[in-house]
Protein backbone atom coordinates (compact mmCIF):
# COMPACT_ATOMS: atom_id res chain seq x y z
CA UNK A 1 0.00 0.00 0.00
CA UNK A 2 1.43 3.44 -0.97
CA UNK A 3 2.85 5.83 2.21
CA UNK A 4 0.76 8.82 2.94
CA UNK A 5 1.98 11.49 0.77
CA UNK A 6 3.51 14.18 3.60
CA UNK A 7 5.44 16.97 3.75
CA UNK A 8 6.87 19.05 6.76
CA UNK A 9 4.32 21.95 6.40
CA UNK A 10 0.89 20.44 5.22
CA UNK A 11 0.55 23.66 2.81
CA UNK A 12 3.70 24.90 2.53
CA UNK A 13 3.54 28.64 3.36
CA UNK A 14 6.04 29.51 1.33
CA UNK A 15 6.80 32.67 -1.04
CA UNK A 16 10.37 32.50 0.23
CA UNK A 17 12.34 31.06 -2.31
CA UNK A 18 14.92 30.36 0.48
CA UNK A 19 13.28 27.87 2.04
CA UNK A 20 12.53 25.52 -1.10
CA UNK A 21 15.19 23.14 -0.23
CA UNK A 22 13.23 22.29 2.79
CA UNK A 23 9.87 21.87 1.47
CA UNK A 24 11.26 19.59 -1.55
CA UNK A 25 12.90 17.14 0.86
CA UNK A 26 9.78 15.91 1.93
CA UNK A 27 8.48 15.07 -1.24
CA UNK A 28 9.30 11.24 -2.27
CA UNK A 29 8.99 11.08 -5.48
CA UNK A 30 8.71 7.19 -5.35
CA UNK A 31 4.85 8.33 -5.35
CA UNK A 32 1.99 8.85 -7.52
CA UNK A 33 1.96 12.79 -8.42
CA UNK A 34 -0.11 14.12 -5.02
CA UNK A 35 -3.83 15.31 -5.56
CA UNK A 36 -3.91 18.04 -3.38
CA UNK A 37 -2.57 20.96 -5.81
CA UNK A 38 -0.13 22.36 -4.01
CA UNK A 39 1.88 19.44 -3.06
CA UNK A 40 1.34 17.84 -6.69
CA UNK A 41 2.86 21.06 -7.99
CA UNK A 42 6.29 21.27 -5.28
CA UNK A 43 6.19 17.75 -6.79
CA UNK A 44 6.66 19.13 -10.52
CA UNK A 45 9.14 21.19 -8.94
CA UNK A 46 11.21 18.55 -7.81
CA UNK A 47 11.11 16.85 -10.71
CA UNK A 48 12.20 18.97 -13.11
CA UNK A 49 15.28 20.41 -10.64
CA UNK A 50 16.34 16.26 -11.34
CA UNK A 51 16.05 17.01 -15.01
CA UNK A 52 17.67 20.47 -14.66
CA UNK A 53 20.24 19.27 -12.87
CA UNK A 54 21.17 16.54 -15.54
CA UNK A 55 20.95 18.90 -18.07
CA UNK A 56 23.50 20.97 -16.45
CA UNK A 57 25.71 18.61 -16.32
CA UNK A 58 25.11 17.42 -19.84
CA UNK A 59 25.69 21.17 -21.76
CA UNK A 60 28.29 21.74 -18.52
CA UNK A 61 26.34 25.25 -18.03
CA UNK A 62 23.68 26.77 -16.34
CA UNK A 63 19.86 26.10 -17.80
CA UNK A 64 18.63 30.23 -17.76
CA UNK A 65 15.11 31.63 -18.21
CA UNK A 66 13.72 34.79 -18.89
CA UNK A 67 9.90 35.96 -18.47
CA UNK A 68 9.00 39.07 -20.32
CA UNK A 69 5.77 40.56 -18.57
CA UNK A 70 2.89 42.81 -20.40
CA UNK A 71 0.24 44.12 -18.69
CA UNK A 72 -0.87 45.71 -14.96
CA UNK A 73 0.48 44.70 -11.27
CA UNK A 74 -2.07 41.32 -11.23
CA UNK A 75 0.61 40.31 -14.46
CA UNK A 76 3.34 41.66 -12.98
CA UNK A 77 2.54 39.23 -9.67
CA UNK A 78 2.23 36.48 -11.78
CA UNK A 79 4.74 36.68 -12.96
CA UNK A 80 6.66 36.74 -9.63
CA UNK A 81 5.14 33.33 -9.17
CA UNK A 82 6.60 32.12 -13.11
CA UNK A 83 10.09 33.21 -11.91
CA UNK A 84 9.70 31.39 -8.26
CA UNK A 85 8.60 27.89 -10.20
CA UNK A 86 11.26 28.47 -12.72
CA UNK A 87 14.12 29.23 -10.10
CA UNK A 88 12.55 26.45 -7.72
CA UNK A 89 12.97 24.01 -10.29
CA UNK A 90 17.02 24.66 -11.10
CA UNK A 91 17.11 27.67 -13.71
CA UNK A 92 19.22 30.96 -13.44
CA UNK A 93 17.31 34.08 -14.32
CA UNK A 94 19.05 36.08 -17.21
CA UNK A 95 17.98 39.55 -19.09
CA UNK A 96 18.53 38.13 -22.35
CA UNK A 97 15.75 36.76 -24.30
CA UNK A 98 17.91 33.79 -25.95
CA UNK A 99 17.56 32.05 -22.35
CA UNK A 100 16.76 28.18 -22.44
CA UNK A 101 13.20 28.68 -21.44
CA UNK A 102 11.38 31.83 -22.21
CA UNK A 103 7.95 32.72 -21.03
CA UNK A 104 5.61 35.46 -22.34
CA UNK A 105 3.12 36.69 -19.69
CA UNK A 106 0.05 38.44 -22.05
CA UNK A 107 -2.29 41.31 -22.06
CA UNK A 108 -5.02 41.57 -23.71
CA UNK A 109 -6.97 44.69 -22.36
CA UNK A 110 -5.72 46.79 -25.24
CA UNK A 111 -5.36 45.31 -29.13
CA UNK A 112 -1.85 47.29 -28.85
CA UNK A 113 -0.84 45.03 -26.07
CA UNK A 114 -1.27 41.98 -28.17
CA UNK A 115 0.38 43.56 -30.94
CA UNK A 116 3.48 43.70 -29.00
CA UNK A 117 3.69 40.01 -28.11
CA UNK A 118 3.16 39.00 -31.61
CA UNK A 119 6.08 41.42 -32.28
CA UNK A 120 8.38 40.15 -29.87
CA UNK A 121 7.44 36.35 -30.61
CA UNK A 122 8.39 37.09 -33.53
CA UNK A 123 11.78 38.27 -33.12
CA UNK A 124 12.93 35.41 -30.81
CA UNK A 125 11.91 32.47 -32.62
CA UNK A 126 15.82 33.45 -34.60
CA UNK A 127 17.23 32.77 -31.14
CA UNK A 128 15.51 29.10 -30.93
CA UNK A 129 17.02 28.29 -34.21
CA UNK A 130 20.95 28.80 -32.72
CA UNK A 131 19.76 26.95 -29.42
CA UNK A 132 17.58 23.92 -30.60
CA UNK A 133 17.11 23.32 -26.64
CA UNK A 134 15.13 26.49 -26.10
CA UNK A 135 11.63 26.16 -24.73
CA UNK A 136 9.19 29.08 -25.68
CA UNK A 137 5.94 29.37 -23.76
CA UNK A 138 3.50 32.16 -23.62
CA UNK A 139 0.67 32.14 -21.01
CA UNK A 140 -2.12 35.25 -19.53
CA UNK A 141 -5.04 36.94 -20.55
CA UNK A 142 -4.48 36.89 -24.33
CA UNK A 143 -4.39 32.89 -24.08
CA UNK A 144 -7.95 32.99 -22.98
CA UNK A 145 -9.03 33.99 -26.44
CA UNK A 146 -9.51 30.95 -28.62
CA UNK A 147 -8.44 33.24 -31.60
CA UNK A 148 -5.02 34.19 -30.28
CA UNK A 149 -4.28 30.32 -29.60
CA UNK A 150 -5.17 29.28 -32.94
CA UNK A 151 -2.95 32.27 -34.46
CA UNK A 152 0.21 30.94 -32.22
CA UNK A 153 -0.63 27.50 -33.22
CA UNK A 154 -0.47 28.63 -37.15
CA UNK A 155 2.05 31.38 -37.58
CA UNK A 156 4.02 30.75 -34.17
CA UNK A 157 4.92 27.17 -34.32
CA UNK A 158 8.00 27.12 -32.60
CA UNK A 159 6.25 28.08 -28.97
CA UNK A 160 6.04 24.86 -26.73
CA UNK A 161 4.10 25.65 -24.08
CA UNK A 162 0.65 27.41 -24.04
CA UNK A 163 -1.61 28.17 -21.43
CA UNK A 164 -4.18 30.90 -19.97
CA UNK A 165 -5.00 32.30 -16.39
CA UNK A 166 -6.92 29.92 -14.91
CA UNK A 167 -4.59 26.96 -14.46
CA UNK A 168 -1.33 29.13 -13.97
CA UNK A 169 -0.71 27.40 -10.74
CA UNK A 170 -0.27 23.93 -12.99
CA UNK A 171 3.02 26.12 -14.76
CA UNK A 172 5.24 23.45 -12.40
CA UNK A 173 3.83 20.43 -14.59
CA UNK A 174 3.70 22.16 -17.57
CA UNK A 175 7.22 22.96 -17.57
CA UNK A 176 8.26 19.50 -15.90
CA UNK A 177 6.07 18.37 -19.16
CA UNK A 178 7.60 20.53 -21.90
CA UNK A 179 11.23 19.75 -20.41
CA UNK A 180 11.48 16.14 -20.47
CA UNK A 181 8.92 15.50 -23.58
CA UNK A 182 9.15 16.35 -27.15
CA UNK A 183 5.53 17.79 -27.33
CA UNK A 184 3.94 21.01 -27.76
CA UNK A 185 1.54 21.45 -23.80
CA UNK A 186 -1.59 23.54 -24.66
CA UNK A 187 -3.91 23.37 -21.60
CA UNK A 188 -6.31 26.65 -21.63
CA UNK A 189 -9.23 26.03 -18.76
CA UNK A 190 -12.48 27.97 -19.55
CA UNK A 191 -12.44 28.51 -15.14
CA UNK A 192 -11.44 27.63 -11.62
CA UNK A 193 -12.92 27.72 -8.64
CA UNK A 194 -9.61 26.83 -7.12
CA UNK A 195 -7.24 29.87 -5.54
CA UNK A 196 -3.75 28.29 -5.22
CA UNK A 197 -1.57 30.51 -3.76
CA UNK A 198 1.37 29.24 -1.82
CA UNK A 199 3.79 28.56 -4.55
CA UNK A 200 7.21 29.42 -4.68
CA UNK A 201 7.64 33.22 -5.83
CA UNK A 202 10.48 35.21 -6.67
CA UNK A 203 9.62 38.82 -5.73
CA UNK A 204 11.31 41.56 -7.80
CA UNK A 205 11.80 44.24 -4.99
CA UNK A 206 12.70 42.92 -1.50
CA UNK A 207 11.37 45.98 -0.05
CA UNK A 208 7.97 46.04 -1.68
CA UNK A 209 5.05 43.33 -2.58
CA UNK A 210 2.24 43.09 -4.24
CA UNK A 211 -0.68 40.70 -2.23
CA UNK A 212 -3.75 39.40 -4.10
CA UNK A 213 -6.96 39.92 -2.47
CA UNK A 214 -9.40 38.58 -5.26
CA UNK A 215 -9.19 37.67 -8.46
CA UNK A 216 -11.26 38.10 -11.38
CA UNK A 217 -14.05 40.90 -12.14
CA UNK A 218 -18.30 40.66 -12.30
CA UNK A 219 -19.06 43.92 -13.52
CA UNK A 220 -18.74 43.67 -16.89
CA UNK A 221 -17.85 47.16 -18.02
CA UNK A 222 -19.05 47.00 -21.83
CA UNK A 223 -15.26 47.96 -23.30
CA UNK A 224 -13.72 45.21 -20.84
CA UNK A 225 -11.99 41.86 -21.63
CA UNK A 226 -11.08 41.49 -18.17
CA UNK A 227 -14.81 39.55 -17.20
CA UNK A 228 -14.08 37.17 -19.78
CA UNK A 229 -10.46 36.26 -19.47
CA UNK A 230 -9.69 36.66 -15.83
CA UNK A 231 -13.41 34.97 -15.26
CA UNK A 232 -15.77 35.85 -11.93
CA UNK A 233 -14.51 37.50 -9.18
CA UNK A 234 -13.36 35.24 -6.83
CA UNK A 235 -12.03 36.67 -2.92
CA UNK A 236 -9.83 35.09 -1.09
CA UNK A 237 -9.54 34.07 2.47
CA UNK A 238 -8.86 37.60 4.74
CA UNK A 239 -6.72 35.70 6.72
CA UNK A 240 -4.42 34.26 4.31
CA UNK A 241 -4.71 37.57 2.92
CA UNK A 242 -3.23 39.04 6.09
CA UNK A 243 -1.13 36.03 7.38
CA UNK A 244 0.76 36.53 4.00
CA UNK A 245 0.76 40.52 4.76
CA UNK A 246 2.40 39.19 7.73
CA UNK A 247 5.00 36.75 6.84
CA UNK A 248 6.09 39.68 3.57
CA UNK A 249 6.56 42.20 6.66
CA UNK A 250 8.77 40.20 8.78
CA UNK A 251 10.78 39.37 5.70
CA UNK A 252 11.79 42.54 5.44
CA UNK A 253 8.90 44.37 3.25
CA UNK A 254 7.93 47.61 3.80
CA UNK A 255 5.28 48.60 1.15
CA UNK A 256 2.52 46.08 0.45
CA UNK A 257 -0.16 46.79 -2.38
CA UNK A 258 -3.56 44.86 -2.39
CA UNK A 259 -4.65 43.81 -5.56
CA UNK A 260 -7.46 42.52 -7.10
CA UNK A 261 -9.35 43.94 -10.52
CA UNK A 262 -11.97 45.89 -8.13
CA UNK A 263 -10.85 45.99 -4.89
CA UNK A 264 -13.39 47.18 -3.23
CA UNK A 265 -16.13 44.83 -4.16
CA UNK A 266 -13.40 42.17 -1.98
CA UNK A 267 -15.57 39.60 0.01
CA UNK A 268 -18.99 39.96 -1.20
CA UNK A 269 -18.66 36.61 -2.53
CA UNK A 270 -17.22 35.07 0.82
CA UNK A 271 -20.05 33.99 3.57
CA UNK A 272 -18.77 35.33 6.64
CA UNK A 273 -16.40 37.32 4.68
CA UNK A 274 -14.91 40.32 5.83
CA UNK A 275 -15.32 43.72 3.66
CA UNK A 276 -12.50 46.03 1.65
CA UNK A 277 -12.62 48.79 4.28
CA UNK A 278 -12.49 45.96 7.26
CA UNK A 279 -9.21 44.29 5.58
CA UNK A 280 -8.08 47.65 4.49
CA UNK A 281 -8.00 48.34 8.18
CA UNK A 282 -7.29 44.73 9.69
CA UNK A 283 -3.58 45.20 7.15
CA UNK A 284 -2.99 48.71 8.27
CA UNK A 285 -2.85 47.56 12.20
CA UNK A 286 0.24 45.16 10.72
CA UNK A 287 3.17 45.67 12.99
CA UNK A 288 5.80 46.88 11.35
CA UNK A 289 4.06 47.60 7.83
CA UNK A 290 5.31 50.94 6.54
CA UNK A 291 3.03 51.65 3.63
CA UNK A 292 -0.13 49.91 2.69
CA UNK A 293 -1.68 50.53 -1.18
CA UNK A 294 -4.08 49.34 -3.02
CA UNK A 295 -5.79 48.60 -6.80
CA UNK A 296 -7.99 49.30 -8.57
CA UNK A 297 -10.82 50.57 -7.13
CA UNK A 298 -14.29 51.19 -8.42
CA UNK A 299 -15.92 54.86 -7.97
CA UNK A 300 -19.44 52.70 -7.45
CA UNK A 301 -17.81 51.00 -4.96
CA UNK A 302 -16.03 54.17 -2.71
CA UNK A 303 -17.76 53.77 0.17
CA UNK A 304 -17.68 56.59 3.19
CA UNK A 305 -16.30 53.64 5.31
CA UNK A 306 -13.52 53.25 2.84
CA UNK A 307 -12.69 56.86 2.93
CA UNK A 308 -12.68 57.03 7.05
CA UNK A 309 -10.64 53.84 7.14
CA UNK A 310 -7.77 55.36 4.81
CA UNK A 311 -7.94 58.88 6.44
CA UNK A 312 -7.48 57.62 10.07
CA UNK A 313 -4.49 55.24 8.86
CA UNK A 314 -1.81 57.54 8.08
CA UNK A 315 -0.18 54.27 6.76
CA UNK A 316 -2.39 53.74 3.71
CA UNK A 317 -1.04 55.49 1.04
CA UNK A 318 -2.36 59.08 0.30
CA UNK A 319 -2.90 57.84 -3.30
CA UNK A 320 -6.33 56.78 -5.00
CA UNK A 321 -6.59 55.25 -8.00
CA UNK A 322 -10.19 56.34 -9.13
CA UNK A 323 -11.23 55.31 -12.70
CA UNK A 324 -13.55 57.82 -14.64
CA UNK A 325 -13.39 56.15 -18.03
CA UNK A 326 -15.61 58.62 -19.15
CA UNK A 327 -17.02 62.43 -17.72
CA UNK A 328 -20.53 62.10 -20.03
CA UNK A 329 -23.10 60.49 -17.93
CA UNK A 330 -24.22 59.26 -21.12
CA UNK A 331 -21.64 57.42 -22.16
CA UNK A 332 -20.46 56.28 -18.49
CA UNK A 333 -24.26 54.62 -18.48
CA UNK A 334 -23.47 52.99 -22.30
CA UNK A 335 -19.94 51.96 -20.43
CA UNK A 336 -22.18 49.96 -17.76
CA UNK A 337 -20.04 51.79 -15.14
CA UNK A 338 -23.11 52.87 -12.47
CA UNK A 339 -22.32 56.19 -11.40
CA UNK A 340 -23.26 59.68 -12.98
CA UNK A 341 -20.68 62.45 -13.58
CA UNK A 342 -22.04 64.16 -10.74
CA UNK A 343 -21.64 61.34 -8.56
CA UNK A 344 -18.09 61.00 -9.45
CA UNK A 345 -17.73 64.76 -9.22
CA UNK A 346 -19.18 64.82 -5.77
CA UNK A 347 -17.03 61.37 -4.61
CA UNK A 348 -13.68 63.06 -5.71
CA UNK A 349 -14.38 66.13 -4.06
CA UNK A 350 -15.58 64.40 -0.35
CA UNK A 351 -12.38 62.27 -0.65
CA UNK A 352 -10.04 66.00 -1.35
CA UNK A 353 -12.45 67.40 2.07
CA UNK A 354 -11.42 64.61 3.94
CA UNK A 355 -7.61 63.37 3.01
CA UNK A 356 -6.53 66.80 1.19
CA UNK A 357 -2.76 65.15 0.69
CA UNK A 358 -4.07 62.56 -1.35
CA UNK A 359 -3.23 62.40 -4.69
CA UNK A 360 -6.22 61.22 -6.57
CA UNK A 361 -5.31 59.93 -10.29
CA UNK A 362 -7.62 58.00 -12.97
CA UNK A 363 -8.01 55.93 -16.61
CA UNK A 364 -9.79 57.66 -19.34
CA UNK A 365 -10.82 56.06 -22.24
CA UNK A 366 -11.47 58.11 -25.58
CA UNK A 367 -13.87 56.47 -29.07
CA UNK A 368 -16.28 55.03 -27.23
CA UNK A 369 -18.84 53.89 -29.70
CA UNK A 370 -20.78 56.66 -29.71
CA UNK A 371 -18.85 59.23 -28.04
CA UNK A 372 -19.08 62.63 -29.73
CA UNK A 373 -16.97 65.86 -29.36
CA UNK A 374 -19.86 67.04 -27.01
CA UNK A 375 -19.28 63.76 -24.36
CA UNK A 376 -15.79 64.31 -24.27
CA UNK A 377 -16.49 67.87 -23.88
CA UNK A 378 -17.55 66.27 -19.95
CA UNK A 379 -14.73 64.51 -19.94
CA UNK A 380 -12.42 67.39 -19.79
CA UNK A 381 -15.13 69.52 -18.00
CA UNK A 382 -14.40 66.44 -15.19
CA UNK A 383 -10.55 66.32 -15.64
CA UNK A 384 -10.73 70.16 -14.66
CA UNK A 385 -12.84 69.88 -11.68
CA UNK A 386 -11.51 66.74 -10.17
CA UNK A 387 -8.01 68.00 -10.63
CA UNK A 388 -6.51 65.10 -11.22
CA UNK A 389 -2.90 64.39 -10.17
CA UNK A 390 -2.36 62.05 -12.93
CA UNK A 391 -4.51 60.07 -15.63
CA UNK A 392 -3.76 57.30 -17.87
CA UNK A 393 -5.66 57.94 -20.99
CA UNK A 394 -6.45 55.46 -23.61
CA UNK A 395 -7.61 55.05 -27.22
CA UNK A 396 -10.54 52.88 -27.02
CA UNK A 397 -9.60 49.09 -28.51
CA UNK A 398 -12.03 46.90 -29.98
CA UNK A 399 -12.22 43.71 -27.87
CA UNK A 400 -13.81 41.25 -29.68
CA UNK A 401 -16.73 39.76 -27.45
CA UNK A 402 -17.42 42.32 -25.45
CA UNK A 403 -21.03 43.89 -26.08
CA UNK A 404 -19.12 47.76 -27.33
CA UNK A 405 -17.49 45.52 -29.84
CA UNK A 406 -20.96 45.42 -31.87
CA UNK A 407 -21.72 49.01 -31.68
CA UNK A 408 -21.30 51.57 -34.42
CA UNK A 409 -17.48 52.62 -33.80
CA UNK A 410 -15.91 56.43 -33.72
CA UNK A 411 -13.73 57.02 -36.74
CA UNK A 412 -10.21 56.14 -36.35
CA UNK A 413 -9.04 59.73 -37.20
CA UNK A 414 -11.85 61.06 -34.81
CA UNK A 415 -10.65 59.08 -32.26
CA UNK A 416 -6.92 60.62 -32.44
CA UNK A 417 -8.40 64.55 -32.18
CA UNK A 418 -10.17 63.38 -29.29
CA UNK A 419 -7.58 61.73 -27.57
CA UNK A 420 -4.98 64.80 -28.13
CA UNK A 421 -7.62 66.76 -26.23
CA UNK A 422 -7.78 64.78 -23.52
CA UNK A 423 -4.26 64.19 -22.96
CA UNK A 424 -3.34 67.95 -22.98
CA UNK A 425 -5.83 68.45 -20.67
CA UNK A 426 -4.41 65.65 -18.28
CA UNK A 427 -1.23 67.19 -18.82
CA UNK A 428 -1.82 70.29 -17.41
CA UNK A 429 -4.02 69.12 -14.68
CA UNK A 430 -1.04 66.87 -13.74
CA UNK A 431 1.57 69.98 -13.87
CA UNK A 432 -0.91 72.14 -11.91
CA UNK A 433 -1.34 69.71 -9.22
CA UNK A 434 2.72 68.66 -9.12
CA UNK A 435 3.60 72.04 -8.33
CA UNK A 436 1.93 72.60 -5.69
CA UNK A 437 4.40 70.40 -4.18
CA UNK A 438 6.80 72.59 -4.91
CA UNK A 439 9.58 73.16 -2.03
CA UNK A 440 7.61 70.94 0.24
CA UNK A 441 9.51 68.40 1.90
CA UNK A 442 8.26 64.86 1.47
CA UNK A 443 9.04 60.74 2.46
CA UNK A 444 10.27 58.73 -0.43
CA UNK A 445 10.91 54.90 -0.45
CA UNK A 446 14.20 54.61 -2.37
CA UNK A 447 13.21 52.19 -5.18
CA UNK A 448 15.99 52.08 -7.85
CA UNK A 449 19.19 53.18 -9.55
CA UNK A 450 17.72 55.57 -12.05
CA UNK A 451 19.22 54.11 -15.62
CA UNK A 452 18.73 57.86 -17.38
CA UNK A 453 21.04 60.07 -15.07
CA UNK A 454 23.85 58.51 -13.25
CA UNK A 455 24.43 59.69 -10.12
CA UNK A 456 20.71 59.25 -9.27
CA UNK A 457 18.20 57.07 -7.69
CA UNK A 458 14.72 57.22 -8.06
CA UNK A 459 11.74 57.24 -4.91
CA UNK A 460 8.27 57.38 -4.74
CA UNK A 461 6.35 59.01 -2.10
CA UNK A 462 3.34 57.97 -0.65
CA UNK A 463 1.13 60.21 -2.80
CA UNK A 464 2.70 58.02 -5.96
CA UNK A 465 4.73 60.86 -7.41
CA UNK A 466 8.22 59.79 -8.41
CA UNK A 467 11.10 62.06 -7.65
CA UNK A 468 14.53 61.65 -8.53
CA UNK A 469 17.71 62.50 -6.03
CA UNK A 470 21.62 62.15 -5.94
CA UNK A 471 21.94 58.94 -4.53
CA UNK A 472 23.62 55.59 -4.92
CA UNK A 473 22.12 51.69 -4.99
CA UNK A 474 22.96 51.47 -0.81
CA UNK A 475 19.79 53.54 -0.28
CA UNK A 476 17.49 51.07 -1.98
CA UNK A 477 14.96 50.02 0.33
CA UNK A 478 15.00 52.70 2.24
CA UNK A 479 12.72 55.91 3.51
CA UNK A 480 14.50 59.50 3.56
CA UNK A 481 12.99 62.99 3.64
CA UNK A 482 13.09 64.25 0.62
CA UNK A 483 13.02 68.19 -0.44
CA UNK A 484 10.92 68.76 -3.80
CA UNK A 485 12.88 71.16 -5.84
CA UNK A 486 12.58 71.07 -9.87
CA UNK A 487 8.88 69.79 -11.43
CA UNK A 488 9.10 68.11 -14.45
CA UNK A 489 5.16 67.89 -15.05
CA UNK A 490 4.31 64.49 -13.34
CA UNK A 491 7.60 63.61 -11.56
CA UNK A 492 10.25 65.52 -9.67
CA UNK A 493 13.75 66.54 -8.89
CA UNK A 494 14.86 66.75 -5.15
CA UNK A 495 17.32 66.46 -2.80
CA UNK A 496 17.17 63.96 0.35
CA UNK A 497 17.54 66.27 3.40
CA UNK A 498 17.87 64.04 5.96
CA UNK A 499 18.95 60.94 7.62
CA UNK A 500 17.00 57.68 6.80
CA UNK A 501 13.65 57.69 8.47
N1 LIG B 1 -10.00 50.05 -24.78
C1 LIG B 1 -9.27 51.02 -24.21
N2 LIG B 1 -8.95 51.03 -22.91
C2 LIG B 1 -9.41 50.03 -22.14
N3 LIG B 1 -9.27 49.77 -20.84
C3 LIG B 1 -9.90 48.62 -20.55
N4 LIG B 1 -10.47 48.13 -21.67
C4 LIG B 1 -10.18 48.99 -22.68
C5 LIG B 1 -10.48 49.03 -24.06
N5 LIG B 1 -11.21 48.08 -24.64
C6 LIG B 1 -8.57 50.66 -19.91
C7 LIG B 1 -9.49 51.18 -18.82
C8 LIG B 1 -9.01 50.44 -17.60
C9 LIG B 1 -7.55 50.27 -17.91
C10 LIG B 1 -6.86 49.23 -17.12
O1 LIG B 1 -7.54 49.95 -19.27
O2 LIG B 1 -9.29 52.57 -18.69
O3 LIG B 1 -9.25 51.17 -16.41
FE1 LIG C 1 -12.82 45.74 -16.69
FE2 LIG C 1 -14.74 47.22 -15.53
FE3 LIG C 1 -13.87 44.94 -14.34
FE4 LIG C 1 -12.25 47.09 -14.43
S1 LIG C 1 -14.22 46.96 -13.34
S2 LIG C 1 -11.69 44.94 -14.91
S3 LIG C 1 -12.78 47.99 -16.40
S4 LIG C 1 -14.95 45.08 -16.31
Amino acid sequence: MKKDFQLPVKKPALIDLGRIDEVLEGIDLSQDPPEDEHLRQYYFIKKTRMLADSLKADRGRDLTFHVNTFGCQMNAKDSEKLSGVLKASGFTETEEEDADFVLFNTCTVRDNADQRVFGRLGRISHFKKANRDMKIGICGCMMQEASNVEKIKKSYPFVDLIFGTHNIYRFAEYLFQVMSEDRKVIQIWDKTDQVVEDLPSDRKFSFKAGVNISFGCNNFCTYCIVPYVRGRERSRDAREILQECERLVKDGVSEIMLLGQNVNSYGHDLEDGITFPELLEEAAHIEGLKRLRFMTPHPKDFSEELIQVIKRNPNVTRHIHLPLQSGSTRIIKKMNRHYTKDQYIALVRHIREEIPDAAITTDIIVGFPGETPEDVDDTIDVIRRAQFDNAFTFIYSIRRGTPAAGWEQVPEEEKKTQFGRVLKEVQESARRQSEKLQGKTMTGLVEEVNTQTQGYVTARLSNNMIVHVPGDASMIGSFYPIHLEECRGFYYFGTVCGDRC
